[in-house]
């Protein structure tokens, strides 16, 4: 739920400011995972001395924070290990909860720490589900807890196991630590007892170590350390004291001459001397591409341990079936990517670009010219697909909508039964599923909680997983059999505009390969493939009524309550989207209809005065959309309508209406889309609002 960035430099001597300012710059780039609070801990003037900062709010008024705080950010360090959060609340409300006084000084402070002496200092994305057992245990042994989060549980845990035995490795110690912990997590921790030391873990939350070297690294590869006994509990750890001298103990100090030799050869020169280094650590690599291209993807379980230079992984338990090296990946994100270039926000440049980023999700996939589909990471198991009993589509949000939006081209090319669940709603009800069933997890960031549980218990059940994701190396890309990078670029804005449009392209295309022995389909499937060929102009198009549509918003939705968007078939998932945009960003209430409902009940909110959007482009219902609109009009209502161009049911010069190009039908609403996301946006703008950080939201919702 939260954004958690950390800088090491070993070896390179930076002064205070620029470690600060490169931790504040690494979490203005994560706040789009939350931002109800940010915060970070550094070293302090004197060795065992940690400063902390913690602010409610956004990441500028923790820097506001800090330069008030006459911290000197002149003094220079060599080495130094630095972490810090963008939160989004979970547990306990951000203010004031969060903020107790201060150990050292003026400062408002924290991360999450052990004690009032800084002694342990943690940052945590995710959630601990025992972590009131552990409050409990540890309240047992005399400790208070300042706060009401669950992240300040792993810190006191810490803190705890080591005054038990003060001579411990820091990775001991970790593991100790993280045995406890259930729930999902990325975390990293620092503390004065482990100068310019950080370990990073992550269980289901993403986590991604940039790695800067002056010298060329000797491989391209850590090794992964098997624990070879198994952890000791928090409790057997704080009584058994003996069993830290034990040889055969994880609590006995490891074979440092052999971690060193084994672990971090690509860290090493020559004679095995560790050389300068800078380790970023982020929840997300957009955060990281500015300082370095070298990548590793922490997989779920890892520990990592960062310190002298050198960067070791270790799990917990031997031979539990993962790879027993992480590669050092190079990463194409670039900076410009992610920056707004010219546009106002990040949405407003995410609309805009989906004349291009569809054409990145068709590319070297759709091969219009001569009718074919191949998309690589399904062509091993299509077949098996073929012949599966039934299709779940689960996800949450807008993915949900674009899986409700291509369910009937599905059903109608394939001829297998289709499912769209919502992930949450899945799991509340332990939906049966069965081992001929395929079961399609569509995600935009591939980290959503509810979405990852889903695909466990699809896993567990024995169901061929595919993943429709757009960031790639997330824990649904990594965990699913197969599936489809959507290829979309990265997205900002809270509000998904540019994944919609590219999953939507994504699953048409899977319909498409899916139905490739189909002879008697053949027709239909050229005719969306020309279709498909032709959608990138027709955004373009669309994207022109950008000034009619602000100041239609202006003219029509200003200060209005409430708003009703009305769509039929396969426009009623564009509806949902639509309504959907508005709702998170202009906090304007909209309600989706399906048009063939209205009469059934909510027609008696229609008047006058109700603003109204109806998507009306032509389809096989169009005759039963128009009812709906007779409807409205006869009870003085005044829809705006989505319509093709120069549709003669509209000519009236008294009707408000958007013309939209007109496509194969399935593909209709990628195109109506668009008008509601440019009309949620403009509503936004209008009220003044904070279009890509909505309140209350975050763009990647890594909690139940
Ligand atoms: C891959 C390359 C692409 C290259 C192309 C050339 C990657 C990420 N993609 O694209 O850069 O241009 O080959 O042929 O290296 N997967 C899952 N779950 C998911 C998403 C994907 O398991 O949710 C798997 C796929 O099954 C596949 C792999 O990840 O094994 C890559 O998927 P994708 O990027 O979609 O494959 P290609 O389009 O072949
Ligand atoms: C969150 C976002 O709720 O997660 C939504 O605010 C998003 O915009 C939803 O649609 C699902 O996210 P993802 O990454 O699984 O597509």
């Amino acid at each position: 739920m939260c954004g958690i960035f950390g800088y090491i430099n070993y070896l390179v001597e930076k002064d205070r400011k620029f470690i600060v300012d490169t931790l504040l710059n690494g979490l203005s780039r994560l706040e789009y995972r939350g931002y109800d609070s940010a915060g970070m801990a550094v070293d302090g003037n004197k060795k065992n001395e940690v400063f902390a900062f913690k602010e409610v709010g956004k990441v500028a008024k923790l820097k506001e924070l800090i330069e008030q705080s006459a911290t000197d950010m002149t003094k220079t360090f060599e080495s130094h290990a630095g972490i810090s959060h963008t939160r989004w609340a979970t547990h306990g409300t951000p203010p004031p909860s969060e903020l107790p006084p201060s150990p050292n000084s003026t400062d408002s402070i924290l991360i999450h720490s052990s004690d009032p002496l800084w002694e342990f200092s943690v940052v945590h994305n995710g959630i601990i589900t025992n972590y009131k057992e552990l409050k409990a245990l540890l309240e047992t042994k005399g400790f208070r807890f300042e706060t009401e989060t669950d992240t300040e549980c792993i810190a006191k845990l810490a803190k705890y196991l080591y005054d038990q035995h003060p001579d411990i490795e820091f990775t001991v110690l970790a593991k100790a630590v993280i045995k406890e912990l259930e729930g999902a997590f990325g975390l990293l921790m620092k503390s004065v007892h482990y100068p310019h030391e950080v370990i990073a873990a992550r269980k289901g939350s993403p986590l991604v170590i940039g790695v800067k070297t002056s010298k060329k690294m000797k491989v391209d590869f850590v090794d992964v350390e098997y624990s070879e006994d198994g952890v000791l509990s928090a409790e057997q750890a704080s009584q058994n004291v003996a069993a830290k001298k034990s040889a055969t103990s994880l609590l006995a100090p490891p074979d440092k001459s052999l971690l060193h030799r084994s672990q971090s050869r690509a860290f090493l020169s020559d004679d095995g001397i560790p050389q300068p280094a800078e380790f970023f650590l982020s929840s997300d690599p957009s955060a990281i591409v500015e300082h370095t291209k070298k990548v590793l993807y922490l997989e779920d379980d890892d520990i990592a341990h960062i310190h002298e230079g050198q960067l070791n992984i270790h799990r917990l338990t031997k031979d539990d079936g993962t790879s027993n090296v992480r590669a050092i990946q190079t990463i194409e994100l670039e900076l410009q990517e992610i920056m707004k270039g010219k546009f106002d926000h990040f949405m407003q440049k995410e609309i805009f670009e989906q004349p291009e980023s569809v054409v990145n999700t068709m590319r070297g996939r759709l091969d219009v010219a001569n009718k074919r589909v191949t998309l690589g990471g399904l062509r091993q198991y299509i077949s098996t697909i073929r012949r599966c009993r039934r299709i779940i589509f689960i996800a949450c949000g807008t993915s949900y909508h674009s899986c409700m939006a291509v369910r009937g081209i599905f059903e109608e090319l394939t001829e297998i039964p289709i499912a769209v669940e919502l992930a949450s709603d899945f799991l509340d009800r332990q939906a049966p599923v069965f081992r001929d069933d395929t079961c399609v997890f569509v995600s935009q960031s591939g980290e959503t909680a509810d979405s990852l549980m889903a695909l466990r218990y699809c896993l567990e059940r024995g169901a061929l997983t595919v993943g429709v994701v757009n960031v790639v190396g997330s824990s649904i890309s990594l965990l699913t059999h197969c599936g489809v990078h959507i290829n979309a670029g990265p997205e900002i804005g809270v509000a998904s505009t540019k994944a919609y449009t590219s999953q939507f392209v994504a699953m048409v295309m899977f319909a498409l390969s899916l139905s490739e022995d189909r002879a008697s389909k053949q027709k239909r499937r050229e005719e969306i493939m020309e279709g498909l060929g032709q959608i990138s102009e027709q955004f373009k198009q669309i994207l022109k009524l950008n000034d009619p549509i602000k100041d239609l918003c202006a003219k029509f939705f200003k200060n209005q309550k409430s708003l009703l968007l009305l769509g039929r078939g396969a426009q009623f998932p564009t509806a949902l989207e639509g309504a959907l945009k508005i709702k998170e960003i202009s906090y304007l209430h909209c309600e989706a209809v399906m048009s063939g409902e209205l009469k059934h009940g909510v027609l008696a909110l229609v008047d006058e005065n109700l603003p109204i959007i109806m998507i009306l482009t032509r389809d096989s219902l169009f005759t039963k959309s128009l009812n709906a609109y007779q409807q409205v009009i006869a009870r003085g209502g005044r829809p705006i309508v989505i319509c093709n161009h120069d549709d003669p049911e509209f000519s009236s010069a008294l009707t408000e209406k958007i013309d939209v190009p007109k496509t194969v039908d399935c593909l209709q609403g990628l195109l109506n889309v668009i008008p509601l996301q440019l009309i949620s946006y403009w509503l936004a703008v209008g009220e003044g609002l904070n279009v890509d950080f909505p309140r209350n939201l975050a763009k990647s919702v890594t909690v139940e």
